[in-house]
């Protein structure tokens, strides 16, 4: 296995490790070292992986989620989350024009159980296109002025589906996206801003930029001003790691310490299809590690 990591703060490129083996013992433990020291671990050609293998090897970091939207759900998988736009419906979370506001977001903040770790498969993708953005949340942590990242340690952040839920029908994809009103509601889930990453202590930044709706305490506006404005540190291109993918590519990221947003492609002219396993987190949450 060799783990060569890019020229970015985050993303490192991971070869002799096939998918279609389940990790264990010094391997998952050398994956789970990069995992966490990279965000983001890139494995070229894995096109041969089936759902079952990219299952079990998914299963080796922990529990994994089951999918609640039938219409992105895979066949007789239900670990497997379709995302693109080949199915019964638009599965995105990717601005609807060039320009468009992102969503950055770390998979799941909005429910009691968040995710630990995603990794998408790609099955088929877009000649231009549908590049995945990732940003480095302990960078945009240890970056911030001692004053705001004291501040930042205090807060506890309201996460809500409807934030998000909103941002996907200011894109105009509601229509399409959604079912029933139903899927989209849950209650919100309070988080701290900082929270310390179970494996090393190290403190990120833990919020989203659609799904982060207020903060504890504070009025609603002066609350989504401040959001906004550190998702511009947070998510600044010095932080980023841009993937554009090629089919075959599976991406494990670390749901504790990046986060990520869809780039849009063209959802009419072109094919995009990738099968994502979501790891459910099994770690308290807080700022102490
Ligand atoms: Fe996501």
């Amino acid at each position: 296995m060799n783990v060569a990591p890019g020229t970015e703060v985050i993303g490192a490129r991971v070869t002799g490790v096939s998918l279609a083996e389940r990790p264990e013992g010094p391997v998952l433990e050398a994956l789970e070292t990069a995992l966490e020291a990279h965000g983001v671990l890139i494995f070229p050609d894995q096109g041969d992986v089936t759902p079952a293998q990219q299952v079990a090897f998914s299963t080796a970091f922990g529990p994994l989620e089951l999918v609640e939207l039938d219409h992105a759900l895979l066949p007789g998988h239900p670990e497997i989350f379709v995302v693109g736009n080949t199915g019964e419906k638009l599965v995105t979370f990717s601005p609807s024009d060039p320009d468009g506001e992102l969503e950055w977001h770390t998979d799941h903040i909005h429910r009691e159980v968040p995710a630990r770790a995603s990794l998408l498969l790609a099955r088929e993708v877009p000649p231009v296109g549908g590049d995945t953005l990732f940003a480095c949340m302990y960078t945009a942590y240890e970056t911030l002025p001692a004053e705001k990242r004291a501040l930042c340690d205090r807060l506890e952040v309201v996460n809500d589906v409807a934030g998000l839920g909103a941002y996907i029908s200011r894109q105009g994809h509601e229509k399409i996206h959604r079912g029933d009103p139903e899927d989209l509601i849950e209650n919100p889930v309070i988080w701290p801003l900082v929270r310390a990453h179970p494996r090393t202590g190290r403190r990120a930044l833990y919020f989203g930029n659609q799904v982060s709706v207020g903060i504890v305490g504070w009025e609603a506006e002066e609350a989504l001003r401040f959001i906004a404005d550190l998702t511009e540190h947070a998510c600044q291109t010095a932080h980023r790691y841009r993937h554009g993918w090629n089919a075959g590519d599976a991406v494990l990221w670390d749901n504790r310490r990046v986060l990520h947003a869809g780039t849009p492609y063209d959802l009419q002219g072109t094919r995009r299809r990738l099968h994502r396993t979501t790891v459910r987190e099994t770690a308290e949450i807080r700022l102490v590690g």
